[in-house]
């Protein structure tokens, strides 16, 4: 890593509630995140990116803070956060913590004073309160709707009955937006940032940073509501947000160490996307084109490109993502008939992927990426090649997009299924007692730890090659350029290492004068076949 670690990182985001449990009740916790630090610095990572894991009556999976400033209990306490970022921090890995500023939980005790303070009060200025439309207020005061599905806004009730004022929630019911453009917010926030910067952490990961500000007269959009597509319309994407990222970046360079921020935007235009990264807001943010682009080479060519021209502008490093906890998982992402499609989860119903076509392209697009200059970021169980669980029974569904969608979208669950560690134990070896709160696919035995461990051509053990060769060479802080390989074929290269990928082309000889130093797949003879990315050195 350079100096300013952000730049080239490998960052791997754990999802708490699924990465490793201590106490047995199912769910994953920080002590369990401690047990494997050393399983993360082994894997050859520089950063680890926790989702939320502050108190929460976990409506939306914790992203529905009740507490900035305390542990759920379900994850542990604040001496076990403590623990945690010393621990990681004594194995050379920087830690960065979710931070969801746009909406709150309902149980935040600041809507509940609002709430209480009644219409007009000061209280009430944090969230967007507003009457309704319509002679008795009967009607939302616009016509928004919510990400997750349903109506954006929510009707109070006071305690003799009567019908009250409107909240604003473009996520959940239960996740109440907050009002940005009132200082009280903001002061608030600033007294976040310092509270978890003061226990030491690297950065934070902003969770919908392009949607704080709300245009101003809240102007009614006819359109459903998709977060994920990098949709504009009055709720994103405003240029007020950028006033709120240029203050933290003033609290965070008051810090000691170098401290930084990425950005989750869903913004589709890469210009608009580098706005966010100017030297004075944020430092990186999620390049979501990357991880949207279909399986075809033409396309790979030109969102690096441009993501990388539009990035460089503003003198801001790219990111490459394939994988979250709010996407199918790209094994089976790429295995669908269109492969790259699909957002919205799969169910028992629905098309199944080819989970080996499926993996074969996820270690030849992980290979690409790896390549590319830059942070990258790694999602719990891709470096196993885990598929999504996609017949989970429906009565199991958590995520809030099953139920406000009327059950049509089965949602994210099917990427947040507890890990595989050990083969032949219970619940493979996620937790002591073997719980799990969901359960794992059958497909997720043969792909546990420790049937991966040092085995040969596993993806485990072609994760560790590509981090220990990609920080090796320096590729995080290398230059591409791009080299002529067909149609078919995605070529660059980044210092000593030329990368090629064949996306579903025929078969390509590989170039003279070139050793093998990894390929996604093993190679027969000096030839390049479909779905698959090779490393070369000059031999
Ligand atoms: C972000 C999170 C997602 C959450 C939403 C609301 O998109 O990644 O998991 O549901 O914001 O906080």
């Amino acid at each position: 890593m350079t100096a300013e670690w952000w730049r080239d990182a490998v960052i791997y985001q754990i999802y708490p509630r699924s990465f490793a449990d201590s106490t047995g009740d199912g769910y994953g916790d920080l002590p369990g995140i401690i047990e494997k630090i050393p399983y993360l610095a082994g894997l050859g990572v520089d950063a680890i990116w926790m989702s939320p894991f502050y108190r929460s009556p976990m409506a939306d999976a914790g992203y529905d803070v009740a507490d900035y400033e305390e542990i759920d209990p379900l994850f542990g306490d604040l001496s076990d956060a403590d623990r945690l970022i010393a621990t990681a921090h004594a194995a050379g890995l920087k830690v960065v913590v979710d931070l969801v500023p746009n909406h709150t939980s309902d149980e935040h005790r600041w809507f509940r004073a609002a709430v209480a303070a009644g219409p007009g009060s000061p209280e009430r200025e944090m969230y967007h309160f507003h009457d309704g439309r319509g002679e008795h207020g009967e009607l939302p005061p616009n016509n928004w709707k919510s990400v997750f599905g349903g109506a954006g806004w929510t009707r109070l009730t006071s305690p003799d009955g009567t019908p009250e004022q409107w909240y604003l929630h473009l996520f959940d019911v239960k996740q109440p937006d907050l009002d940005w453009s009132t200082e009280r917010v903001r002061e608030a926030f600033d007294g976040v940032l310092r509270f978890w910067l003061d226990r030491g952490v690297d950065g934070f990961r902003v969770d919908v940073a392009h949607g704080l500000i709300k245009a101003d007269g809240l102007p009614d959009f006819d359109e459903e509501q998709s977060l994920l597509d990098g949709q504009s319309g009055p709720m994103w994407d405003q240029d007020g947000v950028h006033d709120v990222y240029r203050r933290w970046r003033r609290i965070l360079d008051s810090y000691d160490g170098d401290r930084s921020l990425v950005a989750e935007a869903w913004v589709a235009d890469p210009k608009r996307l580098a706005l966010y990264l100017r030297p004075d807001e944020m430092h990186t943010a999620f390049n979501f084109q990357f991880l949207d682009n279909p399986w075809d080479a033409p396309s790979y060519r030109e969102v690096i490109a441009a993501t990388m021209a539009a990035d460089e502008a503003v003198g801001a490093p790219t990111t490459w993502v394939l994988s979250n906890h709010d996407v199918l998982r790209h094994v089976s992402r790429l295995g669908l008939a269109e492969p790259g499609s699909s957002h919205e989860g799969l169910g028992a119903g629905d098309e199944q992927p080819d989970n080996v076509v499926g993996l074969r392209r996820a270690r030849a697009a992980t290979l690409m990426m790896l390549a590319l200059p830059g942070s990258a970021y790694l999602y719990q169980g891709e470096e196993l090649g885990l598929p999504d669980h996609t017949t989970l029974p429906d009565d199991l569904r958590q995520d809030p997009t099953w139920f406000r969608s009327e059950f049509t979208k089965p949602g994210r669950d099917g990427c947040r299924v507890p890990m595989p560690w050990a083969a032949e134990e219970p619940g493979l070896g996620f937790s002591p007692t073997g719980r799990t709160w969901l359960p794992q696919p059958d497909s997720y035995r043969g792909l546990a730890v420790d049937v991966q461990d040092g085995a040969p051509g596993s993806t485990l053990t072609l994760y560790r090659a590509a981090l220990a060769a990609r920080r090796g060479l320096a590729l995080g802080s290398g230059e591409l350029a791009w080299v002529p390989g067909g149609e078919s074929v995605v070529a660059f290269d980044n210092g000593p290492v030329r990368v090629m990928t064949n996306v579903l082309g025929a078969p390509v000889e590989l170039p003279e004068g070139y050793e093998v130093l990894l390929s996604s797949v093993p190679l027969h003879g000096h030839v390049l076949p479909t779905d698959t990315t090779v490393w070369l050195t000059r031999g």
